[in-house]
């Protein structure tokens, strides 16, 4: 949460992330899986937008950007935030480089660009989920359910579902 003149504020923060059922998301830097259909779905629901000029600020771990197709670049309404403590320079595709999540959702919220902000979409990897899952404008996951196990090395962090009630399945 952040104070910009005085009131508190922030944009929903919302997190999408597709786990199979050992809550696997990644094996070796890439997804386990090939899910057109499953791909589809997070790319249509991280570019939806209310009304023209909106945008959606798109929050990625190093990782995850990197292993993003460059083919898909841009990505529609996104405004591309990586998250690195190592990197010093904007990657190529990206808007910004920050090197914490809260300075991350500051940009949203009250930054210059804040007013073209509607949404905040954290996609991953682990660790940025695990900060998104904790922080308290995070009102919804979109959590996509693979029926099946693959072997993985990166997991979907254990989080209180006693804070998160199921909407929709
Ligand atoms: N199934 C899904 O829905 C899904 C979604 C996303 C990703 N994935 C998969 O997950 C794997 C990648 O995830 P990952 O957890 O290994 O890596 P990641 O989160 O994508 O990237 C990790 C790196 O991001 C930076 N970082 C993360 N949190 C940060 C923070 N709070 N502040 C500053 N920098 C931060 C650090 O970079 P520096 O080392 O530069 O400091 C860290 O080493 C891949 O296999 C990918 O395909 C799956």
């Amino acid at each position: 949460m952040f104070s910009c003149k005085d009131r508190v504020v922030s944009k929903p923060i919302r997190v999408i992330a597709a786990a199979c059922s050992n809550m696997g998301i990644g094996k070796a830097g890439q997804m386990p899986w090939n899910l057109p259909k499953e791909f589809q779905f997070f790319l249509d629901t991280i570019r939806a937008v209310s009304r023209p000029g909106k945008k959606n600020l798109m929050i990625w771990g190093r990782s995850t950007w990197f292993s993003f197709p460059e083919n898909l670049h841009p990505i529609t309404n996104g405004i591309h935030v990586v998250l690195s403590h190592t990197l010093s320079a904007v990657p190529e595709h990206a808007h910004h480089l920050c090197h914490d999540f809260d300075s991350a959702v500051q940009l949203a919220s009250c930054g210059p660009i804040s007013e073209q902000v509607e949404t905040i979409w954290v996609n991953g990897g682990a660790e940025v989920y695990r900060e998104a899952l904790g922080h308290p404008w995070c009102d919804l996951v979109y959590l996509t359910d693979i029926r099946a196990e693959f072997h993985c090395d990166t997991f979907f962090p254990l989080f209180d579902r006693s804070v998160y009630r199921l909407q929709e399945r």
